[in-house]
């Protein structure tokens, strides 16, 4: 038996010890996924997490997305195997500056993307996933929106809406640095593939793409779709995804630079260490918690 496999009968011996449930997103690394209980994007994860009776979570993703399943789920322990996996996306909203906008735009309502940290989500009206944000936008009431952290989804909800949004500034990296150079580049080489890119690009990459989809809806896309050759915008994870749930489908990471390096740094062996001592644990003050689970809660009811 090879040493991952090991490693992987162990992790799984000792999750069912423990009645652990371990959530990998998308991203994750092949081995991860092929040995999580549940993967999925963010709102899934999210919904997962809130609905289980497991009584440890191990996520297998990033900071928010563990603090996101405490919120939900305060009387589980949450553990993320490796701390500093952030996302800096998340970390480009700041408190101090969004009680500043709100006082500015004071009948606004905040929509924050779940990439935001508890202490944003608290400062929050509610919260959306790039799967949802387009709904979440059009159900809330009020005709202006802070929409946090990510300018690039602000920006694509735009596309579906009459209501005046104001973006924060943020971005994500891995997404961000994707040009629509590249791709048209990609389009001359394979004329025949479908694009499909996450709405975490840029403005000009999804003018040109055939589908702007969550992680999520991918999945969907390619086990619907008749077309045999799919090129992928986003975090190169995703397509060991696509190809567990449609093999007989071609696949072509957009550019080799998708790459999120925070998601790439769980691997097998620390799951083990993480489940094995429960810790690093993940956890948000009571009173954080609270109102964040208010924006949390506004957006599972809504979406
Ligand atoms: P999804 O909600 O589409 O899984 O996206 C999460 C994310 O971090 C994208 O960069
Ligand atoms: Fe954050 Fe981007 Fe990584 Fe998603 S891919 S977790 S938005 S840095």
């Amino acid at each position: 038996m090879s040493e991952d496999l090991q490693i992987v009968e162990h992790i799984r011996e000792l999750a069912k010890q423990k009645n652990a449930i371990i959530l990998a997103h998308n991203y994750q690394n092949s081995e991860i996924q092929d040995m999580a209980h549940d993967t999925g994007d963010s709102l899934e994860l999210a919904r997962i997490a809130a609905k289980n009776d497991a009584d440890i979570i191990v996520f297998c993703g990033v900071h928010f997305m563990a603090e996101s399943a405490y919120i939900l789920s305060p009387q589980k322990k949450v553990l993320l195997p490796e701390k500093s996996a952030g996302c800096p996306m998340a970390d480009m909203a700041d408190v101090d500056a969004l009680v500043e906008m709100k006082k500015e735009y004071p009948d606004a309502v905040v929509v924050t993307y779940i990439n935001s940290t508890a202490a944003i989500k608290a400062e929050s009206d509610v919260c959306c996933t790039s799967s949802n944000a387009v709904k979440i936008v059009q159900r809330v009431e009020g005709d202006t929106i802070l929409f946090l952290p990510d300018k690039n989804l602000a920006d694509y909800v735009q596309r579906f809406t009459d209501k005046k949004i104001i973006p924060w500034k943020g971005f994500c990296p891995a997404h961000e640095q994707y040009s629509a150079e590249e791709l048209k580049k990609m389009r001359e080489k394979h004329p025949d593939a479908v694009v499909i890119v996450h709405p975490e690009c840029n403005r000009e990459v999804v003018d040109l793409a055939d589908e702007v989809l969550s992680t999520g809806q991918m999945v969907t896309f390619v086990k619907e779709t008749d077309k045999r050759k799919i090129i992928v915008g986003t975090e190169k994870g995703m397509i060991h995804k696509l190809q567990s749930v449609a093999p007989d489908k071609e696949y072509i990471l957009a550019s080799k630079a998708f790459v999120c390096p925070n998601m790439k740094k769980i691997t097998l062996e620390k799951v083990l260490k993480s489940l094995e001592n429960e810790e690093p644990e993940i956890r948000v003050p009571e009173e954080i918690r609270i109102k964040a689970l208010g924006s949390l809660t506004r957006m599972l009811e809504l979406s």
